[in-house]
């Protein structure tokens, strides 16, 4: 009789902490998966990149990890590379690419006073991919794309320990809610994978409540329809392999954020950012 099947090797790339955000949720999904879980820190912020020199950013680095991990599917956990790079992965690889990008299409199907804001990297607003988004989705719903230069780079300071002032995050996001001719922002789409791991801090400072809308739960829905569920019968977990491309992860920073045990963090090699 054959053994059981050997559990999916599942990568998970994002250019700094935030893909977490989507890792915990595809871990709660395929708790018995194999995970790597990428970050291109030497290459953050992604959102200051142009979309040619972040298509080649992560053509490369991926091209690098693949090789590596031989994972048999891929989440791009980003945002802003995921509304760039997609396209030219899914034809350079054969493996499953799922990812991450701004959830127009729920947000507007569930606001109620017709407002809603996508809140992203300036990358992800700027984007072809995203305008696109909601010229196709937007049901009706005024819709506020709202960059956010710094908020991403604030996330990766808070989840790196650092004290952040209120004032720096609520900055950032006080450009998310308009009120104009009655109608007044009632959702919130996180565009960024960074976002959902200071949820509490965003609603603690919100200028009303709305409703945060975070992609996560949909992409491991979608990896479980492309991998199939978690067995019956669950093994103790693999520990996590943590790999980046600037300085090594903090495995019990880490380990804390997405409740899992995690191995020793190894560096990659890869070659400067582009800058133009
Ligand atoms: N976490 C990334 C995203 O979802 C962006 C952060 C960055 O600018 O690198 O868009």
């Amino acid at each position: 009789m054959p053994g059981p099947a050997k559990p999916p090797t599942i990568l998970v790339f994002d250019s700094g902490l935030g893909g977490l955000s989507v890792f915990r949720e595809i871990a709660r999904a395929r708790p018995d998966a194999s995970f790597v879980y990428a970050a291109d820190d030497a290459g953050f912020p992604y959102g200051d990149l142009s979309e040619h020199a972040l298509v080649a950013r992560v053509g490369e680095v991926m091209d690098l990890l693949i090789d590596a991990v031989r994972p048999d599917l891929v989440v791009i956990a980003c945002n802003t590379a995921s509304t760039a790079a997609l396209p030219s992965l899914r034809a350079r690889h054969a493996m499953p690419f799922v990812g991450t990008v701004p959830a127009v299409k729920p947000a507007c199907a569930a606001s109620r006073s017709r407002r809603v804001s996508i809140l992203a990297t300036p990358g992800t607003v700027r984007r072809d991919y995203t305008s696109e988004l909601v010229r196709a989705f937007a049901d009706g719903c005024t819709v506020d794309l709202v960059p956010s230069p710094r908020l991403a780079a604030l996330a990766e300071a808070v989840l790196s320990g650092q004290s952040v002032d209120d004032g720096e995050i609520a900055a950032e996001i006080a450009p998310c809610f308009v009120s104009q001719g009655g109608r007044a922002t009632d959702t919130v789409v996180l565009a960024c994978t960074h976002y959902p791991l200071i949820a509490d801090r965003l609603a603690r400072l919100a200028l009303w409540p709305v409703a945060w809308i975070d992609p996560a739960p949909a992409i491991a829905r979608r990896v479980v329809s492309l991998i199939g569920p978690a067995p019956q019968d669950l093994a103790e977990p693999e520990p996590v392999r943590l790999v980046s491309t600037g300085r090594p992860l903090e495995p019990g920073r880490i380990g804390a954020i997405i409740a899992r045990p995690v191995a020793a963090p190894d560096l990659l090699a890869t070659p400067p950012v582009l800058v133009s």
